[in-house]
């Protein structure tokens, strides 16, 4: 560790400025692209996150971009992984390989609702202001959620995804089971472009590739109907990004609904639900929290960083935290995307060993919220990592090197509202 290099008074304050000019640079007007360039649209969970990151400085403009999100929720409460509010060619694929018909173009799958925590976060910093904000935003957020429980739970009450792209963790082993039983040879032709902005080996491959464009044209094919997409569905993965993270926000929503006298009827009921449904991810071979594919029951046995986020969704869970410790004890820079003594392990690919800024902030969070002290020691490796090598996508977890995007807004935003925060 190098605890020796954390930031003076006057390198904090740069790397506090330096943070906000990336949230400002990438913003386009209501919305944060994620990084010029590799990602230039509206993303959702990035997003939610950048709000917290405005929230430092411009509290408003922090509603604003959960509000500019929930502007392109679809009739069926689903909110969009992608929204393509300016046409950007320099993206693969764009809105017309999705073809789908919501409000904004946008792809047709969702990713994890961390908006919903993140917007009650935005009220508790500032109540008055934001009252009237959240409970306008209220009845979008409960739709949404209650579309996971109806379109993505399966029968052991687990959220399941129906793209690796939906959980946002693109390449992670979990879905390599699921993706081995794809047949993409009917896929044709079409160019990426991914790999003209980051260097090929920290991407997915082409075998992956080929198989998130063919589950995207099966999709269009049916129409983005969630009735049709759901039958003989090739791709239903288990997944505790998704059900932690909800599990998390149904509660964030309850507690705050009730607060401000929202209608929160059902809630307790849905959030009960989830609790039980968290069983299902307990893989009792490995002993950690893991995904399944729900098609045939087969766990990944990949002990990855959406493992950790059990405290974040308010499990105790102390058996996670002997492997917290594991992990971090193999990787200096952790947490780590999948544990390094995995034979999958890819210190560099991606979903498949980089350390993820905005993973630890949940990770860290929920543990500290658990009376767990390594929730601080997540934090101080956050911190060292991102004062050494900069606001990028994600780091190595050995060496800590730099990897993917620069100037990525969700890891300027986690180091304004958790990680650079002093104490
Ligand atoms: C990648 C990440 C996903 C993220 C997106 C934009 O697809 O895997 O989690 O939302 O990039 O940053």
């Amino acid at each position: 560790m190098m605890t020796d290099t954390l930031p003076t008074d006057a390198a904090q304050s740069d790397r506090n400025e330096a943070a906000r000019a990336i949230l400002i640079a990438n913003d386009r007007g209501g919305y944060t692209v994620p990084t010029a360039g590799l990602y230039p649209y509206q993303w959702n969970w990035d997003s939610a996150f950048a709000s917290l990151g405005f929230a430092e400085f411009d509290i408003s403009r922090a509603w604003q971009e959960i509000e500019t999100l929930f502007s392109g929720q679809w009739d069926s409460g689903m909110v969009p992984h992608i929204l393509f509010h300016k046409p950007d060619p320099g993206y693969f694929p764009g809105p017309d390989v999705w073809g789908c018909a919501g409000p904004i173009p946008s792809s047709g799958i969702t990713q994890p609702p961390v908006a919903l925590s993140f917007a009650t976060r935005l009220l508790r910093a500032d109540p008055e202001f934001g009252k009237d904000r959240f409970a306008a935003l209220f009845s979008k957020m409960r739709a949404w959620g209650e579309w996971f429980l109806k379109w993505r739970r399966d029968e052991k009450g687990a959220i399941f995804v129906v793209h690796p792209w939906e959980s946002g963790r693109d390449n992670a082993p979990d879905w390599d089971d699921a993706m081995s039983g794809i047949d993409p040879q009917d896929v044709g032709f079409y160019e990426r472009r991914d790999t003209q902005h980051v260097d090929a080996s920290m991407r997915p491959t082409k075998y992956d590739y080929d198989r998130y464009i063919w589950l995207v044209q099966r999709a269009k094919r049916l129409g983005w109907d969630d009735a049709a997409m759901a039958e003989d569905n090739p791709f239903r993965v288990a997944d505790p990004t998704m059900h932690f993270i909800l599990l998390r926000g149904m509660r964030d929503l309850l507690a705050a609904g009730e607060e401000l006298g929202l209608d929160t009827d059902g809630l307790a009921g849905q959030i009960a639900e989830l609790e039980a449904g968290a069983e299902s991810l307990w893989n009792p071979g490995m002993g950690f929290y893991d995904s399944y594919n729900c098609n045939n029951g087969i766990w990944s046995n990949a002990l990855t960083n959406a493992s950790f986020l059990c405290w974040f969704a308010g499990l105790s869970s102390p058996h996670m935290e002997t492997h917290l410790q594991r992990v971090l004890d193999a990787a200096p820079y952790g947490v780590p995307s999948l544990a390094p003594f995995d034979p999958r392990f890819d210190a560099k690919r991606y979903w498949r060993g980089p350390t993820w800024g905005m993973m630890n902030m949940m990770i860290g969070e929920g543990a500290t919220e658990q009376g767990f002290a390594l929730g601080e020691e997540v934090r101080k490796r956050t911190r060292e990592v991102i004062s050494k090598y900069g606001f990028v996508e994600y780091f190595d977890p050995m060496t800590g090197e730099a990897a993917g995007g620069k100037a990525f807004t969700w890891t300027a935003a986690v180091w304004l509202a958790w990680a650079g925060k002093e104490g």
